[in-house]
């Protein structure tokens, strides 16, 4: 996975990005990250990118000119014409299953915006995918970017030790994770699960299912319509929700 992040901030990516997970899969190879200053095309002396809005209003807009440039020249170096994904608070709400999509691409353009946007013909000429990360309005698209580049990337083959843990962990299946326990056995009187000391692995799988349907259930009850759960599941988490009715709605 190639991932090219357009901005005027390539430093702040640049080092978000180096540590860790996601800075040990660019130093194996697994995955590149590449910058790319959009100030470098600037046709102004001083480097300027942004413009006062026609019609008026606070704050600058970035203008289209060094936006497709950098783009095209990103075209035109790699031979093909990658997914633009814009950062963007107007975007789709980014989420596991996106990601998935995401991760079967080759190369990805990451477009980040600052001030009070980017020309809206520099989006509808390149722009691909209109992404956020939420509700709520940040200083620029790094920090989304970032955020997206890490969730993928962990799913990229061999990123994570473990092949496993991208598989079952929170959102797979639409449930939440189960609880994880590690030494000491008991740590202010409180005592790791019984059933995960057993060494029954049956038992800890049934265990562990259980213990995230009810935390799904607890947590983000809107996740489980979607959840493909076995009969024996459903029993159990009607049993549940007999056990919390009255509770809805309450919190
Ligand atoms: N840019 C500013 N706010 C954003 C958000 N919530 N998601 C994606 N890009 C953004």
């Amino acid at each position: 996975m190639n991932y090219h992040i357009l901005t005027l901030f390539p430093q702040m990516v640049i080092e978000g990005l180096n540590t860790s997970i996601i800075g040990r899969a660019a130093d194996r190879g697994l995955i590149s990250i590449h910058a790319v200053d959009i100030r470098d095309y600037s046709k102004d002396k001083h480097r300027h990118v942004d413009d006062a809005p026609y019609g008026g209003g606070a704050g600058m807009v970035m203008q289209p000119g060094p936006v497709c440039d950098c783009y095209e020249d990103l075209c035109g170096k790699l031979g093909k014409r990658p997914r633009v994904l814009y950062m963007t608070p107007q975007g789709r709400v980014f989420n596991q299953s996106i990601a998935m999509e995401l991760a079967k691409e080759e190369d990805l353009v990451f477009l980040c915006g600052h001030y009070e946007g980017i020309d809206e013909r520099a989006l509808s000429l390149i722009v691909t995918d209109h992404l956020s990360i939420g509700d709520y309005v940040l200083t620029g698209g790094e920090l989304p970017a970032m955020v997206m580049i890490d969730c993928i990337s962990r799913l990229v083959p061999g990123v994570l030790n473990n092949d496993e843990s991208a598989q079952i962990e929170s959102f797979h299946d639409n449930l939440l994770e189960y609880p994880q326990y590690t030494r000491p056995e008991i740590y202010e009187g409180m005592q790791v699960p019984s059933v995960l000391l057993s060494g029954h692995h049956k038992n800890i799988e049934t265990w562990r299912r259980q213990e995230s349907i009810r935390r799904t259930l607890e947590r983000r009850p809107d996740l489980l319509k979607k959840a493909d759960l076995s009969g024996k599941e459903r029993e159990f988490l009607a049993a549940l929700q007999g056990g919390c009715q009255g509770e809805e709605g309450g919190s």
